[in-house]
């Protein structure tokens, strides 16, 4: 096989040359270990060696198709003169995973960090699908700084209930409050749990996972087209084995993730999230991958670049249609084609193109799923960014899944000091309750839960869904899922738990909540607030051990990521020293 590739300055001189190209005892022990696998010499000749990052586990259903994809990931690398090495990382399942899949991000993104830092790669690519193993994986890889390409797993097959398409996660929500209000039996709400889940692949609506996978490809680390072709398509495996042939090509070219990912290839995330009506799980992702690569992206950011964004993507939870529909109209290419006269179209992406030349020829085969920039599908998609004496440092809504009716509201806020209080008194037909009132939820933020679960998007006291109403206004320090909806201002900051205004509010104060104006405000004065604050017990996690100390420990908040604070920023992949 040698000689058959482009000549190749750095061979003998990379990275994991300093494990197997030493003559000596270090190298003959990494070597050594390595060929009982029944590896040629030749694969330690100054070759680049690729890991494959990958967050396979059959307790995280929308990844466990990934031993599949990394399979064809390292038969593009072996094409390119590469030598795959599979290694796996935490596998965060949303839907498995308690108390919730975003307190162990920061823990998963450790263990990619101090995987790629410890062991003999040049370049990496990272297999990522449900919604934490994106964001996890990044911000791990973002840390080491080596050339890294993303492949996403893909989303599952349309779900089919009864002669209706039916949705990942925003079919639940519906179907259980349809449950409450009566209208659906439970017999009926079990028997769609199949039909709500296909085949492999991660959630099929516009939630967390699929909005993260389009902004891979937007921000350029995935190649063009990763974001939806469905996971049981026969062309998501050409894309990964495409990756694999790229990533050698990257670990040649020495494109490392800082030098690929600028400023205006967050900003074309930022704004293809608003054009896509993404999740609001994007905004604290997306704050920490920037804090890892130093890259100064803030809540303002999302706020000014959203502000004019219309949403052109008719997907649930916002609209009717599902990922499989949207890959078949054009998927994220044709929407970054609408997207002329917004996005740096000089961005450079990880195959080597700048987003333009890569998208200026998409088409848009079905104008119901993907519409034009001047007849969009909802005028906003963009994330609003509040601010006010009740989240002096931001909470956020996504206007294109609330009620337009709820935008501007005062309200008598209906306070749950906690998910259980919430839970334990929500059904009670004596709560004080009704659809004017704004529902508030304390302790659900980063430190609080702990993890910041997906709590937000309160469900309805069931007297008032039996009126027909739908929504009202939800304020919390927590997240919803991307596949949730609503008029939910949620990621309140400071949180409760860091003695944020939210811990003061109590039944029968009046709020204001003014969207076009960016407002959130409590309508009580300063010196009552004070007064509170002053007789305020504070907050005493109960967790003191492990992993959870420390993340309450050193968490921090919502709008700056959720990050670890120590884990803020990189420090690249210095080599470390010898084992023995
Ligand atoms: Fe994995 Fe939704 S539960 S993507």
């Amino acid at each position: 096989m040698a000689g058959t590739y482009p000549k190749d300055p750095r061979k003998g001189k990379r990275r994991s040359s300093q494990w197997y190209g030493k003559a000596d005892r270090d190298g003959y022990a990494h070597r050594s270990w390595m060929k009982n696998r029944g590896l040629p010499a030749d694969q330690f000749d100054g070759r680049p060696i690729i890991g494959i990052c990958n967050t396979w586990s059959e307790f995280n259903p929308c990844n466990a198709h990934f031993r599949d994809i990394a399979e064809r990931v390292k038969r593009g690398v072996y094409e390119s003169g590469g030598v795959p090495m599979e290694f796996p990382v935490f596998s965060n399942s949303e839907s498995q995973l308690r108390p919730t899949a975003m307190l162990y991000r920061n823990l998963a993104s450790m263990d990619v960090e101090e995987s790629i830092r410890g062991l003999p790669m040049d370049g990496v690519v990272l297999l990522v699908g449900c919604d934490k193993t994106t964001p996890a994986l990044m911000m791990g890889a973002a840390s080491c700084d080596l050339p890294t390409i993303v492949v996403s797993g893909g989303p599952m097959l349309n779900g089919h209930y009864r002669g209706e398409q039916i949705g990942s996660g925003t079919h639940v929500w519906k179907f259980s409050e349809m449950v409450k209000a009566g209208e659906m039996s439970l017999e009926d709400f079990m028997s769609a749990e199949q039909d709500n889940a296909r085949s492999a692949g991660h959630c099929m609506t516009m939630g967390t996972a699929s909005t993260m996978a389009s902004l891979a490809e937007s921000i350029g680390i995935a190649l063009h087209a990763n974001a939806a072709i469905p996971a049981v398509d026969s062309r998501r495996y050409v894309l990964a084995q495409m990756a694999g042939r790229r990533i050698v090509d990257m670990v040649r070219e020495d494109i490392t993730m800082s030098s690929l990912l600028k400023r205006e290839n967050f900003e074309n995330a930022i704004m293809v999230n608003g054009a896509i009506g993404g999740s609001t799980n994007a905004v604290i992702h997306m704050l920490a991958i920037a804090g890892r690569m130093g890259i100064d992206i803030t809540l303002d950011d999302w706020d000014r670049l959203g502000r004019n964004i219309p949403c052109l993507v008719n997907l649930m939870p916002s609209g009717a249609y599902l990922m499989e529909d949207f890959f078949y109209a054009g998927g994220l290419p044709a929407v970054i084609r609408e997207l002329d006269g917004y996005i740096h179209k000089d961005a450079k992406t990880a195959n080597g193109r700048t987003i333009w030349e890569n998208c200026s020829d998409a088409r848009t085969w079905n104008r119901e799923v993907i519409f034009p920039v001047d007849r969009p599908f909802k005028p906003n998609g963009g994330i609003a960014v509040l601010r006010g004496n009740l989240a002096p440092d931001g909470a956020i809504i996504k206007p294109s899944a609330a009620s337009p009716e709820l935008m501007t509201h005062r309200g008598r806020a209906v306070v749950f000091e906690s998910v259980e209080d919430y839970r334990d008194r929500i059904e009670d037909p004596e709560l004080d309750i009704d659809e004017t009132c704004i529902m508030v939820l304390k302790y659900c933020g980063p430190k609080g839960y702990p993890g910041m679960a997906e709590v937000g998007n309160m469900g309805l006291p069931p007297k008032i869904l039996k009126k027909g109403v739908t929504d009202m206004v939800r304020i919390s320090d927590a997240r919803m899922s991307g596949t949730a909806y609503g008029t939910v201002v949620l990621h309140t900051a400071p949180e409760a738990a860091a003695g944020g205004p939210l811990a003061f509010v109590r039944n029968g104060d009046m709020i204001e909540i003014d969207v076009p104006g960016r407002r959130l405000h409590l309508d009580v004065p300063d010196e009552e607030l004070e007064r509170r604050r002053a007789a305020w017990n504070g907050f005493e996690s109960p967790y003191d051990r492990g992993y959870t100390r420390i993340y309450v420990e050193h968490v921090t908040q919502a709008d700056t990521g959720a990050d670890l604070d120590f884990l803020v920023g990189k420090s690249g992949t210095p080599l470390l020293r010898e084992s023995h």
